[in-house]
């Protein structure tokens, strides 16, 4: 499976604009509307925005045009992502000529980069909101209504919205990302992300618990938990004993409190740090059948001396002694990766590195980007982006190209292998056909037959066919 753009920073979904259908419209006496655009955190979080909206009587709309508020949930991972949203707020101005009273607001990490300057930079926008400050929403929304421009970037050391209940936006009713931790404390040189979601905190394990299992009593079979770094999550209670568990909770501890609510209940988790997955993590996932076998963990560069740069903390070797652990303890795990190609003074050597370590790895999938240079991190203040735009498109095609074969090969070792596959909904190309995907993250496609599945269902599927991003098979018989 082939993805240029990462499940964390998914560009293929950009641009989705998202609305609650639960809900009856004529209860609401206003309407916003949402687009997300980025990481997966960044849909949960206009979950959460949804929701404290929604507290304030606005209803969701598909339709923009119909909007008294348009929000952009922005991504400022890489400088295109920026450029997207910019083009899109272009586009909104017009809207906004046209419609006086209507308040266009930017959140999320493009908002917590530029702050106020947006303001100036994008002249249309009333109102600019960073991820720690969506509470916050209701008033400033006020404040805009009467005609003042308003900005509330403020990070926060605490903030982790575990009280507000998230709207499911577009939900396939089956899968649902749960947020578990915020921000990031690893400060990789390239990565703007310290900056724009602030320092790390861990959201309250009871409440990540109750969360999923609400979920699946509304019908939910696989939650993702999600956080930038989801292995350095960690919770102390208050009052020891508090949370019945007296103890502080782990990443490890939390995967099996949650994987504990229902053995249908599907856990995913994203994403890793290499450095920060223990072999604690790995045993639990081994033990609990309903843990999936699939590991996100990006490499970045195959060179200890680029590592270093990038400062991820480990080196080549110890990368690769961990996909031997991984492999050691859970041979029929899965694996994926965000690779950068042509990081500042990155040589050709270097470069074969990263794909020696690619087919070391033997990635199913993974995510693969040029380097862009983000002002105000630690590569930018400290490096030369030294690397010709041709050089690195050129070293991103071979990147590409060898994943395209890793995958295939991998689609390949699962030809006649049986799979139990929890079914998402149709497929897209047949409605004949069931899409959902196995424990590894990949999607299958097989026949309905004369079964009466329905989504949500677990089946066993037999796989005889297979495409660079797909298993085909048929429900098994035996
Ligand atoms: N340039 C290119 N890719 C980047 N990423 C993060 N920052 C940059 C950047 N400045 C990639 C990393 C990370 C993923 C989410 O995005 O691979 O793991
Ligand atoms: Fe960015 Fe590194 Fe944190 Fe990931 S771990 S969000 S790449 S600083």
């Amino acid at each position: 499976m082939l993805k240029v753009a990462d499940k964390t920073h998914d560009e293929s979904r950009q641009g989705e604009a998202f609305a609650p259908f639960a809900v009856d419209p004529s209860s609401y006496h206003k309407r916003f509307y949402i687009e997300s655009y980025g990481c997966a955190m960044n849909f949960s979080d206009s979950e959460i925005v949804a929701s404290i909206l929604q507290g304030e009587g606005f209803g969701a709309t598909r339709n923009f045009e119909e909007a008294d508020l348009i929000l952009l949930n922005t991504c400022s991972i890489r400088e295109k992502a920026e450029q997207t949203v910019r083009k899109r707020l272009t586009e909104f101005r017009k809207i906004k000529k046209s419609k006086p009273g209507m308040l266009v607001g930017v959140l999320g990490c493009m908002a917590e980069r530029l702050k106020a300057k947006l303001l100036e930079e994008e002249k249309l926008v009333d109102i600019v909101v960073g991820p720690d400050a969506y509470r916050s929403l209701p008033g400033l929304i006020g404040e805009a209504e009467t005609g003042q421009k308003t900005v509330n970037v403020l990070l926060s050391r605490e903030e982790t919205y575990a009280d507000i209940s998230p709207v499911r936006l577009e939900s396939n009713g089956i899968s649902a990302f749960v947020s578990i931790m915020r921000g990031c404390n690893n400060m990789c040189s390239f990565c703007v992300v310290p900056f724009t979601r602030g320092r790390e905190r861990s959201r309250d394990a009871q409440s990540i618990v109750a969360e999923v299992q609400e979920l699946f009593n509304q019908g939910f079979r696989e939650v993702t938990l999600l956080g930038q770094n989801v292995d350095s999550y960690h919770w102390s209670p208050e009052n020891e004993g508090h949370n019945g568990w007296g103890k502080a909770v782990t990443f490890a501890n939390l995967l099996e409190m949650v994987a504990q609510v229902h053995p249908d209940m599907r856990v995913r988790f994203s994403t890793s740090h290499p450095k920060d997955i223990t072999e604690e993590v790995l045993t639990t996932m081994a033990r609990y059948e309903n843990i999936c076998k699939y590991i996100h963990l990006p490499v970045q560069s195959g060179s200890t001396r680029v590592l270093q740069l990038m400062n991820r903390t480990y080196t080549r070797e110890w990368y690769m002694a961990k996909v031997d652990q991984i492999m050691r303890i859970m041979p029929d795990c899965a694996l994926s990766s965000d690779i950068i190609a042509g990081f500042c003074t990155e040589t050709e050597e270097e470069h074969k590195d990263t794909l020696d370590i690619m087919s070391y790895s033997k990635y199913d999938f993974s995510y693969m980007f040029i380097y862009s240079e983000r002002p105000g991190t630690l590569a930018a203040r400290r490096y030369k982006d030294d690397i010709p735009e041709e050089v690195k498109k050129r070293r991103l095609q071979e990147i590409v190209d060898l994943q395209g074969a890793l995958s295939l090969a991998s689609n390949e070792r699962d030809l006649g292998k049986t799979f139990k596959v929890l079914i998402e909904g149709d497929s897209k190309r047949n409605q004949e056909e069931w899409k959902g995907r196995n424990s590894q993250n990949k999607v299958v496609v097989f026949p309905k037959e004369e079964y009466a599945y329905q989504p949500g269902d677990y089946v066993w599927v037999t796989i005889h066919d297979r495409t660079q991003g797909t298993l085909i098979g048929r429900i098994s018989k035996g």
